[in-house]
């Protein structure tokens, strides 16, 4: 059985009790921090960066899982590494030189992620798989959280875990956008082994019942 890593995103957090909200989750029992950090440019929200990484890196002692929708994600990297990030994952669509940029991640000491958006093809990543310790399907474009999940991603993670296995990679294979109960265990199915979640768990009448929820819709269809 694969292993299941939820990662709730705090885009959807309140921002004025993100302590509390960090510390909520992971008595909750999640297994990532996921934070989304947007430029602006790439995406046209702006977030957070290095300094809120460093306050979260402060208050919990999970992985905190960077998901970069920025152009030139390279300027950030030290800075990033500093603060306490885990990984980093960019985005391949502004990563021109991806080989390079996945190889400085890993010698800041980070696990290295690739992400794509819907309308980016897999083979956009297929050069680089032994440079990845993470890939990341988008099942929405990226921007904004609470957004309905891209149906035809279930089948993109398919190809993406036939790819992985393919090239005997142990990467993680994450999926981010629109997961919820009712669309979890589809990608799970497909292979995804680590699911970011925002507007599911923040709007749930319990969000911390709502980490083991998820996970259980993947435990529950072995
Ligand atoms: C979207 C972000 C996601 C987002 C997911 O651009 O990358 O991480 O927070 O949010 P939900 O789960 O609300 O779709
Ligand atoms: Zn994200």
């Amino acid at each position: 059985m694969t292993t299941v890593r939820i990662a709730p995103s705090i885009l959807s957090a309140d921002f004025a009790r993100l302590g509390d909200d960090v510390a909520m989750l992971e008595q909750a029992g999640a297994d990532w921090i996921h934070v989304d950090v947007m430029d602006g440019r790439f995406v046209p929200n702006l977030t957070f960066g290095a300094k809120v990484i460093e306050t979260l890196r402060r208050r919990t002692t999970l992985p905190l899982d960077v998901h970069m929708m920025v152009v030139e994600p390279e300027r950030y990297f030290d800075d990033f590494a500093s603060a306490g990030a885990s990984g980093l994952t960019i985005h391949v669509e502004v990563a021109p030189h991806l080989h390079r940029q996945l190889g400085r991640i890993r010698e800041l000491g980070l696990l290295a992620g690739a992400a794509i958006d819907p309308s980016t093809p897999l083979s956009a990543v297929e050069e680089v798989i032994p440079e990845l310790d993470l890939l990341l399907i988008m099942s929405v474009n990226p921007g904004f959280g609470g957004q309905e999940f891209i149906p035809g991603s279930i089948d993109k993670v398919a190809r993406a875990r036939r790819m992985l296995d393919a090239a005997r990679s142990s990467a993680a294979l994450e999926v981010d956008g629109g997961i919820n109960r009712d669309t979890i265990g589809d990608v799970w199915r497909a292979g995804a082994d680590a699911f970011v979640a925002g507007h599911a768990i923040f709007s749930a009448a319990d969000p911390r019942a709502e980490v083991s929820a998820l996970r259980n819709r993947c435990a529950h269809l072995v």
